[in-house]
């Protein structure tokens, strides 16, 4: 029916920000980038693309529990309006959407960092659900969840275990700002990729195809784009592997050579020595008990823990304790 567009954060923020992560990250020893950089419009493409990949079960075995359990969780919270954060294409969203138009709910409110995802989810469903609501958020869920507006009751939704993407000592602050959006009767769906033994946690972020090694290293080329740098992706190799002391897939890039890069528009040369390595992303792995302690340290209760068959990944739902 409508769909609306805000932006929380503009051209300009963005291009500020990432040129201050940039030159922070770039600087520091190791290198690092924040994950949501990976997300232009051609990262949202490939990531889409990682999501159909056969080693990459993570999405499949979340919209089987989704499939199960959305028109009971609908039924349960009875809300108005449902946020996702961190939503990009919101396809496996369409199965909450489908119960909230059973109950009487309005609105969808997806925030995300890719204008070009959202744009493109207003038009699939306001077009599949001419009774929706759609209000995009551009923004990012470190800096703009408390700008998101309120229309009614509300489900709030942080899927495909995206939440991976923070550390351990992030994530309780992040579950605080979830938390604050939350009044008496809503509810947090979270989802989470649980731990598991390493040769699947490996395969699925080094598949065959070489789809996730485009992606991380299309990072490079945002950061040429945005910041006229001239780093060339075939000057790296993608490496990712499973570390079981922290329960987390470390990814990186690693230099096949030095490599000396230059950005115009921060006035910044970096050099990677040969073997040098960009972390460009971690991805936690979860049990029930942590996400508990967690849910719990950030003011909210886990009310329900729904797997897959497997015990591949979960669904945790948590309201305000
Ligand atoms: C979107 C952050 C959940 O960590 O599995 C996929 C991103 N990186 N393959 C993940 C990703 C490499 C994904 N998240």
């Amino acid at each position: 029916m409508t769909v609306e567009i805000l932006s929380l954060c503009g051209p300009e923020e963005f291009a500020r920000t990432l040129a201050a992560d940039a030159r922070a990250g770039l600087t520091q020893s190791p290198k690092t980038l924040p994950a949501k950089y990976f997300y232009d419009a051609r990262g949202s493409e490939l990531f889409d693309r990682i999501t159909r990949l056969p080693e990459y079960y993570l999405t499949r075995a979340e919209t089987a529990i989704l499939e199960r359990t959305a028109e009971e969780l609908v039924a349960l919270v009875r809300p108005r309006e449902i946020v996702e954060i961190g939503a990009g294409y919101s396809r496996k969203t369409q199965l909450l959407l489908e119960a909230l138009g059973r109950h009487g709910g309005q609105r969808f409110v997806p925030l995300d960092v890719s204008p070009a995802a959202l744009a493109e989810a207003g038009q699939r469903l306001t077009a599949s659900y001419p009774w929706l609501e759609f209000l995009g958020v551009c923004g990012d869920f470190e800096h703009h969840l408390g700008g998101i507006p309120r229309s009614g009751a509300r489900l709030v939704c942080f899927l495909g275990s995206t939440i991976g993407n923070l550390t351990a000592e992030e994530r309780v602050p992040f579950l605080r700002d979830v938390r604050a959006m939350l009044e008496k009767n809503d509810r947090f769906l979270l989802g989470v990729d649980l731990v598991k033994p390493l040769a699947r946690l490996h395969a699925a972020y080094n598949d065959a195809e070489g789809v996730t090694g485009l992606f991380n290293k299309n990072v490079l080329l945002v950061l040429d784009r945005e910041l006229g740098g001239d780093l060339d992706p075939a000057d790296f190799a993608h490496r990712a592997f499973y570390d079981p002391k922290r329960e987390r897939i470390e990814m990186r890039l690693v230099a096949l050579r030095r490599v000396e890069a230059r950005f115009a528009k921060l006035g910044l040369e970096v050099v990677f020595e040969a073997t040098e390595e960009l972390h460009t992303e971690i991805s936690c792995k979860f049990r029930r008990e942590v996400v508990a302690r967690c849910f719990k340290d950030a003011g909210l209760v886990l009310e329900r823990w729904s797997t897959d068959e497997a015990g591949d990944f979960a669904l945790a739902l948590g309201r305000p304790g």
